[in-house]
C-alpha cells in the first residue's frame, strides 16, 4: 500500500485537517504549563494519564495502521490550580530497536516489515503498548491487546518492564486493552480471547476472564467458550455480573498473517449472518449465568452496566459495519473517522429477554463515565463524536448524555479535533455530578494541542484551555487517578 500524507495547511483560506495531530512527537517533556486561558479548578485535583500512539513513523517510512504507533503516556498533574505537563514513551522491545534502527523492524496489526514476505513470514507482530492503561496496585500498566502489559513507574513514567502477574499471564494468552475497576471490591477484571484445548475441530476458542485485586496480583482466571475467534475489544462489568458481546467482526484465517502474505487488519471483516453473542458470568462464582444472541452488530467500547433487580441496563457504542477499519488502515488520507451510535441494552437474567433504544444516533465513540459510579446507575456518560462543522476527518465535537437521554452537544470549531473525555471527580464532593471534563484538542491552524477542562454538568464552554508547547498525536484512551505524584510534576 503508498501511502500519501495530505499536508496540513495553516493557509488561512484552507481548514486544516486532523492529519498534523499524525506528526510525531519525538520529544519528551516535563514542564508546568504557563499558558493558561481561565481558571482551573480550586476542587480540581489528581493526575490525567493518557496513553497513545506517538509516532505513526520510523525514519521517515510511516506505519500500516493507526494502532501500530510507539505507546507515549502523557500526565497531566493538576495540584493547587496549576498543570504539569509530562509525557514518555513506554520502553517496549519494539520502542527501542525502531528508535535505534530508525528503521520498522516489527510487524503491526496493519503493518508489514519493508522487505517483502521474506522479512514477514513467521514473524508476530511486535507490542506498541500504546491502547490504555490503568493505575492498579501501585503501578500502572500500559496495555495492548496484541500483547502483555507494561508497568511503568507512575511517580516517573519509567519503563518497569514487561508484566506477567507472577507468570499467571502465560505467554499464549491475549490480554485486553480494556479491563475494568470493579467498584465494590476494588478488583481490575480484564479479559482475552483465548483457547481452552482442542477437540476434533481444532482449536476450542474462548474468552479468558481474569480478576486481578487491589495488590495487583492475579487472583482467579475462569474461561468461557465461544464458537468464533471475534474482533474483541472491550466487555463491561456491573455489580455482581461481568457481560461480554461477541461481535459479528470476525478476525479470519490466522496463517496469512503467519505466511506473511497479509496484516491481521487485512483479515478482519464483518459478517453480516454472524448473530452477536451474549454472554453473561456471575463475578462471585466467575461462572456462566446466561447466554442470549441479538442481531449481528459490533460493539467495540462499552460505557457502564448497572443492575435493577433481575434486569441488566448496559450503556455501549453499536455499529452495523467495521468500516472504521479502512480508515484506521489508510489513516494517512483517512476523509472521515466515525464511530457508533449510543445504545442502551436492558436483559433480564430471569427470562432470557434483550431489548435496546437508541439513546443519541450521533456518531461517537469513546464513552466515558464518573468512574466512582461505575457498575450502579450514572448521571451522564459522555463521548468523542464526529459532526458536520464544515470539516469532519476526525472527532470534532463532545456530547454528554445525561441518564435520561437529554444531550448537549459541543461542537468544536472547524480545524479543531477532539480526543476521549474523562471526568475528573471534585475533591471532597459527595455529589457524583460534581466534577470536571477534561479533553485534549488537537489545533490544527496552530499545530498545538490544549488541555480543555469543562465543568461536567455543563458542556456548553470550557473554563480554562491549557496549552501545550506542542502537540500531542491523537490517542487512544486515558485514566484519572485521584492522586498527584508530584516526583516528575516538580522541577
Ligand atoms: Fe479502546
Amino acid at each position: 500500500m503508498t501511502i500519501t500524507e495530505r499536508p496540513t495547511t495553516t493557509d488561512a483560506t484552507t481548514t486544516p485537517t486532523m492529519h498534523g495531530g499524525l506528526a510525531n512527537l519525538d520529544d519528551e517533556f516535563s514542564y508546568w504549563v504557563g499558558d493558561v486561558e481561565g481558571t482551573v479548578p480550586h476542587n480540581l485535583r489528581g493526575t490525567f494519564y493518557r496513553n497513545g500512539p506517538g509516532r505513526q513513523r520510523i525514519g521517515g517510512t510511516p506505519y500500516g495502521h493507526w494502532f501500530d504507533g510507539c505507546g507515549m503516556l502523557s500526565a497531566f498533574s493538576i495540584y493547587d490550580q496549576k498543570v504539569h505537563f509530562a509525557n514518555k514513551y513506554v520502553r517496549t522491545p519494539k520502542y527501542i530497536q525502531e528508535t535505534r534502527t530508525q528503521q520498522i523492524s516489527y510487524r503491526g496489526f496493519g503493518t508489514q516489515i519493508p522487505g517483502g514476505l521474506r522479512k514477514n513470514v513467521a514473524r508476530l507482530p511486535g507490542n506498541p503498548s500504546n491502547t490504555n492503561l490503568v493505575h492498579q496496585g501501585g503501578r500502572i500498566l500500559t496495555m495492548y491487546e496484541g500483547g502483555h502489559p507494561f508497568e511503568v513507574d507512575p511517580t516517573s513514567l519509567e519503563t518497569v518492564g514487561e508484566h506477567n502477574f507472577d507468570g499467571a499471564l502465560k505467554r499464549s494468552m491475549v490480554f485486553s486493552a480494556h479491563g475494568h475497576v470493579h467498584h465494590r471490591s476494588g478488583d481490575w477484571f480484564n479479559f482475552g480471547a483465548g483457547n481452552m484445548g482442542f477437540d476434533r475441530n481444532g482449536p476450542k476458542n474462548c474468552f479468558n476472564l481474569f480478576r486481578i485485586d487491589r495488590s495487583g496480583k492475579m487472583a482467579d482466571l475462569a474461561q468461557f467458550p465461544i464458537d468464533r475467534f471475534p474482533f474483541a475489544h472491550d466487555f463491561i462489568v456491573s455489580d455482581q455480573y461481568a457481560i461480554f458481546f461477541v461481535n459479528s467482526i470476525l478476525m479470519g484465517s490466522i496463517a496469512p498473517m503467519i505466511l506473511g502474505t497479509r496484516t491481521i487488519a487485512d483479515g478482519v471483516s464483518f459478517d453480516n449472518n454472524a448473530a452477536m453473542q451474549v454472554i453473561v458470568v456471575d463475578l462471585d462464582t466467575m461462572t456462566e449465568v446466561t447466554r442470549l444472541e441479538t442481531d449481528p452488530g459490533a460493539i467495540i467500547h462499552f460505557a457502564n452496566a448497572f443492575e435493577d433487580g433481575d434486569t441488566l441496563i448496559i450503556d455501549a457504542m453499536h455499529s452495523d459495519n467495521f468500516e472504521a477499519n479502512d480508515a484506521l488502515k489508510d489513516i494517512f488520507n483517512a476523509e472521515c473517522l466515525r464511530g457508533g451510535e449510543y445504545r442502551r441494552y436492558t436483559i433480564n437474567i430471569t427470562t432470557g429477554s434483550l431489548a435496546y433504544e437508541v439513546m443519541s444516533p450521533t456518531n461517537s465513540e469513546f464513552p466515558t463515565f464518573n468512574q466512582t459510579k461505575a457498575g450502579q446507575r450514572h448521571q451522564a456518560t459522555y463521548m468523542a463524536s464526529s459532526v458536520e462543522n464544515g470539516h469532519n476527518s476526525f472527532f470534532n465535537a463532545i456530547q454528554r448524555v445525561s441518564f435520561d437521554g437529554d444531550i448537549q452537544l459541543h461542537t468544536l470549531e472547524p480545524g479543531l479535533f477532539g480526543s476521549e473525555p474523562v471526568f475528573a471527580p471534585a475533591v471532597d464532593s459527595s455529589d457524583d455530578a460534581d466534577g470536571y471534563l477534561l479533553e485534549v484538542v488537537y489545533d490544527a491552524w496552530k499545530h498545538l494541542s490544549q488541555l480543555w477542562i469543562f465543568r461536567a454538568a455543563d458542556i456548553a464552554e470550557p473554563i480554562a484551555k491549557l496549552t501545550l508547547r506542542h502537540h500531542l498525536p491523537h490517542q487512544f484512551h486515558g485514566f484519572w487517578h485521584n492522586d498527584v505524584e508530584l516526583k516528575y510534576a516538580l522541577p
